[in-house]
C-alpha cells in the first residue's frame, strides 16, 4: 500500500512537472506554490525566505533594477500563532511551523537528547521567536573583525548604521515610560525599517522593582538603552507593531513591501537541494517540492534554475551547512562517506557550531506583594477579566507584553571574584583536547584565537557573559549563558544525506571551563534573590537546585542533568573567519574557494553576540545587502 502510494506520489509529481501543457498562469502575486511558474533565470537567487533572506530580497529588489527569487522550504502563513504576541511563547509552541529535529545523545547531558527549534515557514525563525529585542555589545562585534586584523569592516561602528536601519524604533508611551521608570535613547535607533521594534502598552510594577533590586548589589552597571552597545541591566522592546499589537518579522516588514515588484518572486514549499557548480562557480541551484523523496541531488521532480550574478545560501544556523555540504563544500572526509565529490575542501562548514545555553534555577517570592503581577493572569479573576477586557476594547493592557521588556546583561568580573583565574585557565587551555578527534587543524585555529578573545573578555567589563530575565513576578525569569566555551557540530547524515535532516550535535559541556561558568552564573542568581538587602522582604525559597549544592562538583552534576544547551540561537556554522582559523565566509561573506556563493544567516557568527541573535541577523543581513550591492566599504565608511 505503501509503495502503491509513493508511484501514485510519483506520477502526480511528474504530470506536475511535465507542466507543459498547462498555460502559464498570470499571477498577480509573484509567490509561486510551484515549481513550474518560476523563471529560468535570475540575477539572484536567495535561498531560504527567512529572517536574512527576506530582508536581503527586500533590499536588492528596492530599485527595480535586478531580479530575486527567494526559494523556501515553508508556506507563508497568517496563523494566529504567528501574529499573537501575548506571552511569546505562541510561535514556537505550534509545531507546524517548526522543523522537526531532535539532536544527537548529548554525551556530557546523561545522553540527553535535545528539540532543536526552527522556523518552517516564510519569515523563518522570526515569525515564532519569542520576539526579546536585543543587541550584543561593541566588544562582541569588534570580535568578530579582530580574527581579520586592525583593517576589519566588521566593527561595532559600523554595524551602528545597520542596527538602525533595520529596524523602526517606536518608544513606549509616555505615561508607562514614566510609572515604570523606562529609559531608552532614541540615537541608537532608526525609524525606516518596515520591522518594528515596539513596547507594548503596560507594564507590571514589580518589573521595575526587580530591575531596581540590582542595586541592592555592589558594582552592578545600568545602561539607558539596549542598543547601546554596554553591558548592563535595562529595558528592550519587542519585536512588535505597535499600532497593530501584532509580531512584527521579515515576512511583514521585507515581504509584504516587496511582493508586487515583478521584479521579486517568492516559491514556497520547495526545498533547496544544492547548489549547482560549474567548476568552482556557483550557476544556480535545484530544488523539489516539499515532501517528495530527494533520493539523491537531482530527480524527476526538481527544477533548476539559474542565477546570473549570485546565489546568496540564507537556509539558516541549521541548514545552511547542510546545503553546502550536499553541493560539494565541505571537508572532504565527510562528504566522501556520503559519496558526495568534494568542490571545495572547506573543514569549517557545519564546524564551529554555537547556541546560547539555557539554565534552570527556580525562585519563588513568598512574600512578593507587588500587584498586579504575571501570576496574577491565572490567579485573579478581576485581574484577567480587565486584561480580557482592554485587549478585546483596545488591544491594549497585560496582554500586549510578550514575553517582558527587562533584564540583566552582565559582564564576568561583575557576577563573580574569580574571572582572572578561569580566563588564565581558559588561556592555557589544551584547546585541541575540547573539540572532536578528527578536528582539521583550521578548525582548532580558529577555534584557539576565540578561547583568547574570550579569556580577555572574562577580565573585562566588555562582554555580557549572564543574563537573567526579569519576571515581574513572584516566579524567576530564564537564565543564559551569553558566551558558551564549548563548540559542536552540524552534519549531513552520510547514511541518507539528501532525505534526512543534519545531525545537531551540540557538544554540551565538552569544554569543562563552561561548567565553571555556568556555576558562577547560578551563584550569582542565588545572590541575586537569596542575599540581597533589596530583594530580602519577597523572601525568595530556592526550588531548584536546593541549597545544599555549593561545590563546583555539585553544580557540573546538577548541570548535567538540567542545562539546556539552546535557546533557539543556532551559530557559528558558517563562520566569517580568515580561511585559516577555519572559517567558510570572507568579510564580505563570500563562500571561500567558489565564486558567485554568499552565506547571509545566524550561520556566518564567528562567535555569538552576548544577546538573542534575530536584531543581530537582520543587521547583518543590511549590511551583507550593502557588501552585494556596493562591494567592500572604503576606509572612510569603517
Ligand atoms: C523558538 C525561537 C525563539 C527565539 N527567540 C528569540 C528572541 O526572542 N529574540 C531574538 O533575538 N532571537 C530569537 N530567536 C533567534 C532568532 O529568531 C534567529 O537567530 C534568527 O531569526 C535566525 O535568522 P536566519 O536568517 O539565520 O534563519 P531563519 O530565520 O531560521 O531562516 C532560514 C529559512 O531558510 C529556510 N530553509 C532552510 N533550509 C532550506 C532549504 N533547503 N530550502 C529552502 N528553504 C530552506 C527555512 O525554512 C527558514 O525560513 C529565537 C528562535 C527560535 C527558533
Ligand atoms: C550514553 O550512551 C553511551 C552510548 O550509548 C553509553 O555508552 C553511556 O553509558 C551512556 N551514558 C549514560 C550516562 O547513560
Ligand atoms: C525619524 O528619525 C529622524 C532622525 O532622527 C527624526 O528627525 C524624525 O522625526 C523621526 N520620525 C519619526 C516619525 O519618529
Ligand atoms: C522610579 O524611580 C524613582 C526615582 O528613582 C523611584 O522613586 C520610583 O520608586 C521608581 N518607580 C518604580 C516603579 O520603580
Ligand atoms: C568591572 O566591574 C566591577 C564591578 O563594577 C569592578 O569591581 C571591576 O573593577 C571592573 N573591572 C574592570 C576590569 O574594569
Ligand atoms: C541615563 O539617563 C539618566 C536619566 O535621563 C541620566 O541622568 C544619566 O546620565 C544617563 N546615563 C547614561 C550613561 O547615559
Ligand atoms: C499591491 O498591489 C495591490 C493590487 O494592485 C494593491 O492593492 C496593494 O496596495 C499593493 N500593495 C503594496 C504594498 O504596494
Ligand atoms: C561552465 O563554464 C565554462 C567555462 O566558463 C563554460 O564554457 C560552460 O558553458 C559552462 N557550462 C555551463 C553548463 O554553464
Ligand atoms: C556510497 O557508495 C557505496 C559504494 O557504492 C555504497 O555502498 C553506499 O551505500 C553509498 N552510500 C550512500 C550514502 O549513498
Ligand atoms: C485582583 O485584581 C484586582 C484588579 O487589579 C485588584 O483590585 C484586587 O485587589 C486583586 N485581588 C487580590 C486578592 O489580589
Ligand atoms: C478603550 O479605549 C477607549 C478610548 O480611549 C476608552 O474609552 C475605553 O474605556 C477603553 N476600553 C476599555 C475596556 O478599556
Ligand atoms: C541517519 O539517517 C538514517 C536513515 O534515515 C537513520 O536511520 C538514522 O537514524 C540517522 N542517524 C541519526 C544519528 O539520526
Ligand atoms: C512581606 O512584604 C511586606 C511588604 O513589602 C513587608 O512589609 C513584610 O515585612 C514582608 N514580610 C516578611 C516576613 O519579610
Amino acid at each position: 500500500m505503501a509503495r502503491l502510494i509513493t508511484i501514485l506520489a510519483t506520477l502526480l509529481a511528474l504530470c506536475q512537472h511535465t507542466a507543459l501543457a498547462y498555460p502559464r498562469r498570470l499571477v498577480a502575486s509573484k509567490v509561486f506554490l510551484n515549481g513550474r511558474d518560476v523563471e529560468k533565470e535570475y540575477d539572484y537567487i536567495i535561498v531560504g525566505g527567512g529572517t536574512a533572506g527576506l530582508t536581503v530580497a527586500d533590499r536588492l529588489t528596492e530599485d527595480g533594477k535586478a531580479t530575486v527569487l527567494v526559494v523556501e522550504y515553508g508556506q507563508l502563513s497568517n496563523s494566529a500563532s504567528i501574529t499573537t504576541v501575548q506571552g511569546g511563547f505562541m510561535g514556537m509552541s505550534d509545531t507546524t511551523l517548526l522543523y522537526d529535529i531532535d539532536s544527537v545523545p548529548q554525551t556530557n547531558l546523561r545522553n540527553r537528547t535535545i528539540a532543536v527549534l526552527a522556523g518552517k515557514v516564510v519569515g523563518g525563525s522570526s515569525a515564532v521567536n519569542a520576539m526579546m529585542t536585543v543587541r550584543g555589545t561593541a566588544e562582541d562585534y569588534d570580535r568578530w573583525g579582530s580574527f581579520f586584523g586592525s583593517k576589519s569592516h566588521w566593527t561595532w561602528q559600523n554595524l551602528l548604521p545597520y542596527f538602525q536601519r533595520a529596524l523602526n524604533f517606536v518608544p513606549p508611551d509616555d505615561a508607562v515610560t514614566k510609572s515604570a521608570n523606562i529609559t531608552y535613547d532614541t540615537s541608537f535607533w532608526g525609524n525606516t525599517s518596515g520591522v518594528y521594534a515596539g513596547w507594548p502598552s503596560f507594564q507590571y510594577p514589580g518589573t521595575s522593582a526587580q530591575v531596581d533590586a540590582f542595586r541592592g548589589i555592589p558594582g552592578m552597571p545600568f545602561v539607558n538603552d539596549s542598543g547601546s552597545g554596554v553591558p548592563g541591566v535595562y529595558w528592550y522592546p519587542t519585536f512588535m507593531d505597535p499600532k497593530l499589537v501584532q509580531r512584527s518579522y521579515a515576512r511583514t516588514g521585507h515581504h509584504d513591501r516587496a511582493a508586487n515588484r515583478t521584479n521579486y518572486h517568492l516559491v514556497t514549499g520547495s526545498k533547496v537541494t544544492r547548489i549547482i557548480l560549474n567548476g568552482t562557480t556557483a550557476t544556480g541551484i535545484t530544488f523539489v517540492p516539499v515532501g517528495s523523496a530527494s533520493g539523491s541531488a537531482t530527480n524527476s521532480s526538481s527544477t533548476a534554475v539559474r542565477a546570473k550574478r549570485e546565489v546568496i545560501l540564507a537556509a539558516g544556523g541549521i541548514h545552511s551547512p547542510q546545503v553546502l555540504q550536499l553541493s560539494g563544500i565541505g571537508a572532504r572526509k565527510l562528504l566522501s562517506s556520503a559519496n558526495i565529490t568534494t568542490v571545495v575542501d572547506l573543514p569549517g562548514v557545519g564546524q564551529n557550531f554555537q547556541d546560547h545555553p539555557m539554565l534552570t534555577a527556580s525562585y519563588m517570592y513568598r512574600n512578593f506583594t507587588i500587584h498586579p503581577s504575571p501570576e496574577d493572569l491565572f490567579l485573579n479573576a478581576t485581574f484577567s477579566a480587565w486584561a480580557a477586557a482592554v485587549w478585546a476594547a483596545n488591544r491594549t493592557g497585560p496582554n500586549s507584553i510578550a514575553i517582558g521588556n527587562a533584564a540583566a546583561w552582565l559582564p564576568f568580573p561583575v557576577i563573580s571574584a574569580r574571572s582572572s583565574s578561569i580566563a588564565s585557565t581558559l588561556a592555557s587551555q589544551n584547546h585541541s583536547a575540547y573539540l572532536p578527534p578528527d578536528t582539521d587543524p583550521t578548525v582548532l585555529a580558529g577555534y584557539r584565537a576565540q578561547m583568547l578573545s574570550y579569556a580577555t573578555a572574562l577580565r573585562n567589563n566588555n562582554t555580557a557573559f549572564c543574563n537573567l530575565v526579569i519576571s515581574g513576578g513572584a516566579a524567576s525569569g530564564a537564565i543564559v549563558d551569553l558566551h558558551p566555551l564549548s563548540r559542536g557540530t552540524v552534519n549531513i547524515n552520510t547514511t541518507d544525506p539528501y532525505n534526512t535532516e543534519p545531525l545537531v550535535d551540540y557538544r554540551a559541556l565538552s569544554n569543562p571551563l563552561d561548567a565553571a561558568v555556568m556555576a558562577d552564573i547560578l551563584r550569582f542568581t542565588r545572590r541575586y534573590h537569596m542575599e540581597n538587602p533589596l530583594t530580602a522582604a519577597w523572601r525568595a525559597a530556592e526550588f531548584a537546585p536546593g541549597l545544599d549544592v555549593t561545590t563546583d562538583e555539585q553544580w557540573r552534576a546538577y548541570l548535567e542533568e538540567t542545562v539546556s544547551p539552546s535557546e533557539f540561537h543556532p551559530a557559528g556554522t558558517c563562520a566569517m573567519l580568515p580561511r585559516e582559523l577555519g572559517g567558510v565566509v570572507d568579510e564580505e561573506l563570500r563562500v571561500y574557494g567558489v565564486t558567485g556563493l554568499r552565506v547571509v544567516d545566524a550561520s556566518i557568527m564567528p562567535t555569538l553576540p552576548g544577546g538573542n541573535t534575530c536584531q543581530t541577523v537582520y543587521a547583518v543581513a543590511e549590511k551583507a545587502a550593502d557588501l552585494i550591492r556596493y562591494g567592500r566599504p572604503d576606509d572612510a565608511e569603517r
